[in-house]
């Protein structure tokens, strides 16, 4: 089997790179972040573990993903997409790079917790950890989802 090419959007300063390039032997990962410094964090953390030959970190939005169609066999984004302006045309942009059979992973916060994020205080003030049970009870929501999963197979 050719080895795996890898797509992560958004990949920040690069922890889950390093993680898939060390478990996956011979896969080639790609980064795509709009942060300019996130990419610089990203392309350091490659170099000093080593891994800087088989990955690329570019700056870029995933409204327009600079790669042809069908380029990639896996796409990932963690905590992400509740980010993007329109995550509707971000994965359309991801569905169009991927090759058919290939597969999506992301994961991030469920829908209501990004509408939230917005107003927290809790949030904001960055106090100790999320405080989810905080805000899941101000608003009468039971036991809280903090990461949601999406997993997608292009047909
Ligand atoms: C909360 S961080 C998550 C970083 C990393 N994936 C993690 O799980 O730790 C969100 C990342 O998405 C990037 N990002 C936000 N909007 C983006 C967009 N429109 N296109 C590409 N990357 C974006 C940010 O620059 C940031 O690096």
């Amino acid at each position: 089997m050719p080895a795996p090419s890898i797509l992560e959007v958004g990949p920040g300063p690069g922890h889950l790179a390093v993680c898939l390039l060390r478990a996956i032997r011979d896969a080639r990962w790609t980064g795509l972040d709009i942060d300019p410094a996130m990419v610089a964090a990203a392309r350091a953390r490659l170099v000093r573990t080593g891994l800087a030959a088989r990955s690329d970190v570019v700056e870029g939005d995933v409204s327009a993903l600079p790669f042809a169609d069908a380029s990639f066999d896996l796409v990932v984004t963690s905590f992400s997409a509740h980010h993007w302006p329109d995550a509707a045309l971000g994965f359309a942009e991801v569905a169009r790079v991927l090759r058919p059979g290939g597969v999506v992973l992301a994961y991030d916060l469920p829908a209501w917790w990004a509408r939230l994020e917005r107003g927290s205080e809790g949030i904001r003030a960055g106090r100790g950890p999320f405080p989810d049970a905080v805000i899941a009870r101000r608003h009468g929501v039971g036991p809280v989802t903090i990461v949601e999963r999406l997993e997608a197979v292009r047909a």
